[in-house]
C-alpha cells in the first residue's frame, strides 16, 4: 500500500514539475500551443516516466555466491576441451585479459564471464556445471558484462533505455565468441544487426528520399546512440535535444536567425521532416506542401474577401506551394515572413 502511495505522490510530483516547466515557457505560449496542435508528446514527461522505470540488474545466480581463489583453474585447462571457443575467444579485445599484468586471475580469460570453472572441470565437463549465457536473462547478462563496462558513458544509463531493459541482451549483439575478428564484436555489421530486428525501419530507408544508410554513407549510430540513452528514441544525446543531433550536419540551418521559424521548437526537424525516408520529396512528411503548413498555421486559411486581415487565399492556386515564396523556411536574417 505506501509503497502504491507513494508511487502516485511520485506522479503528482512529476506532473507538477512537467507543468512549472510548461509554465516557465509561457512567454513562447504562442508558438506552443502552435506545436501542441501537431500532437507531439512532451519529451520531457516520457524521459523522466523512462527514468523511473529502472530495472534491476542481478548477477546470474552462478556468480552470486562469493568464490575462492582455488575455485579459479585457469584458461588453459579450458582449452583443453573448448578449443574452438578458445580460438575465438583469442581474436576478440577480451584476450588482453591474458597477455596484461593488470587483470587478476578471477578477471581473466574464459572465467571472467563464465566464473569459477573448477565445479565444472571436476565433473568432467557437461552442461549444467558452469554458467552459459546463452540461458541467462538479459538482466543477468547485463550485471555480468557491467561487472566491467558499467563505466562507458552510453552504459551507465542502459537500465533505462528501450534496448536492454529485459528484452535485449548484451550477446544480442556483441558475440565474446566469433570466429573472424569484427568491430565492437558485434554479430554483424551495425546496419544489418539493426535491420534483423528493426525491419519497419528497413522500409522507410527503401523509400525513394532518404538518408544514405542503406548506401553505407551514413550508419543507424550516427543519429542513435545503441546502448539507450534517456530519450525515448535513443538519438545521441545532445545539449539542445535531437535537433542539435541533426544540426551537426546540417549546419547551413542551425542559425541563429534573426527571424527563426518556431524558435519554441523541440522536436522541429521531424515535425516536417522524417529522419529515415520518405516519399515525399526533402523527406517530408506530408505530401502536400500546404498541409504540411496547415498543420500549425490553419488560420491562414479563408481569402482576403472572407477578411481583410487575410495576407493570401490559399485557395488560390497561386499561393499553394508555400515555400515557393517561404523560401527561408529554416530561418531568416532579413525577412520575418521568411521571404529571402
Ligand atoms: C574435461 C573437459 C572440459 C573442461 C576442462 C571444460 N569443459 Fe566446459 N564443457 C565440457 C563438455 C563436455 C561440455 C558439454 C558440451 C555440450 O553439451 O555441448 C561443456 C560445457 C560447457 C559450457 C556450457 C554449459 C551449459 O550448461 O550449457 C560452458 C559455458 C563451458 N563448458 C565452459 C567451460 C569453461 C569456462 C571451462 C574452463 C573453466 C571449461 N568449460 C572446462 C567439457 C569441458
Ligand atoms: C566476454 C565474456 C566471455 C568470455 C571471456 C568467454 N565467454 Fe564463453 N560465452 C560467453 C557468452 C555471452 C556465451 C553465450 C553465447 C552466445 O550468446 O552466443 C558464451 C558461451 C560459451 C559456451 C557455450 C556455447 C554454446 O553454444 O552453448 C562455451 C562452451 C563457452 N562459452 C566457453 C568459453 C571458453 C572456453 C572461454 C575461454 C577460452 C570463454 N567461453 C570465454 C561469454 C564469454
Ligand atoms: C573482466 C572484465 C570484463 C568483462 C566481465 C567483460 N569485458 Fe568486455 N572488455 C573488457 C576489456 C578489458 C576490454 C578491452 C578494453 C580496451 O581495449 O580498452 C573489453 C572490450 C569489450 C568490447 C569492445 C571490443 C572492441 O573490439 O573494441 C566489447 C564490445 C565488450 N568488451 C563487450 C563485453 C560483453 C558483451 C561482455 C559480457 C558478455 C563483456 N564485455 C564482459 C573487460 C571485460
Ligand atoms: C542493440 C545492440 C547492442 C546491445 C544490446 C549492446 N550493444 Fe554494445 N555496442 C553496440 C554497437 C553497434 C557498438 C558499436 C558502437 C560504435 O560503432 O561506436 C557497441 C559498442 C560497445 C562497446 C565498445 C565501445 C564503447 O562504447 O565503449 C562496448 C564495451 C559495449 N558495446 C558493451 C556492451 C554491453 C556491456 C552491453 C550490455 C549491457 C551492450 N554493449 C549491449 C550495440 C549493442
Ligand atoms: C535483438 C533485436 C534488436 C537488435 C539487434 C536491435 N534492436 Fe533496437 N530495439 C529492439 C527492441 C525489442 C526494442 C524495444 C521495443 C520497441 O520499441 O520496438 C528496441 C528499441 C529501439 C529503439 C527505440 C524505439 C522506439 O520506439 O522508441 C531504437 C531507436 C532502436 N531500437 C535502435 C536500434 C539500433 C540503432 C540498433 C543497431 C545498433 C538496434 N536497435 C538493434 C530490438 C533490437
Ligand atoms: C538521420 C538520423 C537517423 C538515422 C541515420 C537513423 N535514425 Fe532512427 N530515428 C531517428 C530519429 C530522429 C527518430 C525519432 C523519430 C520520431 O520520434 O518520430 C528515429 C526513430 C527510430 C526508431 C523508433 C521509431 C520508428 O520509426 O520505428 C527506430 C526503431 C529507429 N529509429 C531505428 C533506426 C535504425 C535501425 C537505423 C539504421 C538502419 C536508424 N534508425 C537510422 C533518426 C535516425
Ligand atoms: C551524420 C550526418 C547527418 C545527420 C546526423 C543528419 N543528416 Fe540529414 N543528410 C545528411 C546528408 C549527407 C544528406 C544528403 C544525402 C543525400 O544526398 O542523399 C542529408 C539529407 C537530408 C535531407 C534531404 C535533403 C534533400 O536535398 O533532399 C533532409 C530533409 C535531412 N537530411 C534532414 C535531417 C534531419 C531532420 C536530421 C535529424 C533527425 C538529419 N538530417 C541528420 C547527413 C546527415
Ligand atoms: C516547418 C517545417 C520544417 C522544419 C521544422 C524543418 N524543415 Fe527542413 N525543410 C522544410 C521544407 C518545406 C523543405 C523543402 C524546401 C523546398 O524545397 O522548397 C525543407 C528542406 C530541408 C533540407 C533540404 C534542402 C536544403 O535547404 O538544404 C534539409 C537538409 C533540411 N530541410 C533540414 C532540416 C533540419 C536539419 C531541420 C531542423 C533543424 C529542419 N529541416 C526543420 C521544412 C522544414
Ligand atoms: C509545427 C508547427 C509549424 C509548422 C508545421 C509550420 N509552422 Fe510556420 N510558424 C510556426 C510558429 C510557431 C511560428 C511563429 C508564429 C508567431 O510568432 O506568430 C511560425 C511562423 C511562420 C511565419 C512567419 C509569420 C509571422 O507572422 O512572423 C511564416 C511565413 C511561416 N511560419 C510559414 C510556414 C510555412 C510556409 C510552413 C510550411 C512549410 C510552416 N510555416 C510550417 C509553426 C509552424
Ligand atoms: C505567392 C507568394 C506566397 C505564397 C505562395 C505563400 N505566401 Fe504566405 N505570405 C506571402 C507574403 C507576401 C506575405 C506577407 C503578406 C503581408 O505582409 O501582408 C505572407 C504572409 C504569410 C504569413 C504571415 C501572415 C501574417 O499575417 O502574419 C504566414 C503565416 C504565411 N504567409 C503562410 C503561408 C502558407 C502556410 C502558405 C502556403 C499554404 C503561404 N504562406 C504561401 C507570400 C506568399
Amino acid at each position: 500500500m505506501s509503497t502504491k502511495r507513494s508511487k502516485l505522490k511520485l506522479a503528482v510530483l512529476l506532473v507538477f514539475f512537467v507543468s512549472i516547466g510548461v509554465v516557465c515557457r509561457a512567454d513562447l505560449s504562442k508558438a506552443a500551443s502552435l506545436m501542441a496542435r501537431t500532437g507531439r508528446q512532451n519529451q520531457a514527461q516520457s524521459n523522466k516516466a523512462n527514468a523511473d522505470n529502472k530495472v534491476r540488474l542481478e548477477l546470474p545466480k552462478e556468480l552470486r555466491a562469493p568464490a575462492a581463489a582455488a575455485d579459479y583453474v585457469g584458461t588453459d585447462t579450458c582449452k583443453a576441451c573448448h578449443v574452438e571457443q578458445f580460438d575465438q575467444f583469442a581474436v576478440t579485445a577480451h584476450y588482453v585479459t591474458m597477455t596484461s599484468s593488470k587483470y587478476p586471475d578471477t578477471q581473466k580469460g574464459c572465467e571472467m564471464c563464465h566464473g569459477p570453472g573448477k565445479t565444472h572441470v571436476d565433473a568432467g565437463g557437461g552442461t549444467g556445471s558452469i554458467l552459459n549465457p546463452k540461458n541467462s536473462k538479459a538482466t543477468e547478462v547485463a550485471a555480468m558484462c557491467a561487472t566491467c563496462h558499467q563505466d562507458e558513458s552510453g552504459r551507465q544509463n542502459f537500465h533505462q533505455n528501450q534496448h536492454d531493459i529485459a528484452t535485449v541482451s548484451c550477446n544480442d549483439c556483441h558475440s565474446p565468441h566469433q570466429p573472424h575478428k569484427k568491430e565492437f564484436m558485434l554479430i554483424s555489421d551495425t546496419q544489418e544487426l539493426c535491420i534483423s530486428c528493426h525491419r519497419e525501419v528497413s522500409r522507410d530507408f527503401a523509400k525513394p528520399f532518404h538518408h544514405k544508410v542503406p548506401e553505407g554513407g551514413m550508419s543507424c549510430n550516427d543519429c542513435h546512440q545503441q546502448h539507450g540513452l534517456l530519450n525515448k528514441t535513443q538519438t545521441i544525446d545532445l545539449a539542445g535535444g535531437m535537433d542539435a543531433m541533426c544540426l551537426r550536419c546540417h549546419t547551413d540551418k542551425q542559425g541563429p536567425f534573426v527571424f527563426e521559424h518556431m524558435s519554441a521548437r523541440s522536436e522541429g526537424c521531424i515535425t516536417c521532416h522524417n529522419p529515415h525516408g520518405s516519399i515525399n520529396n526533402r523527406m517530408l512528411v506530408r505530401s502536400d506542401m500546404k498541409m504540411l503548413c496547415m498543420q500549425c498555421h490553419s488560420d491562414r486559411q479563408g481569402s482576403a474577401a472572407d477578411d481583410p486581415q487575410k495576407a493570401h487565399d490559399l485557395r488560390d492556386p497561386r499561393y499553394q506551394n508555400c515555400t515557393s515564396c517561404h523560401i527561408m523556411i529554416h530561418g531568416s536574417n532579413s525577412s520575418r515572413l521568411l521571404l529571402h
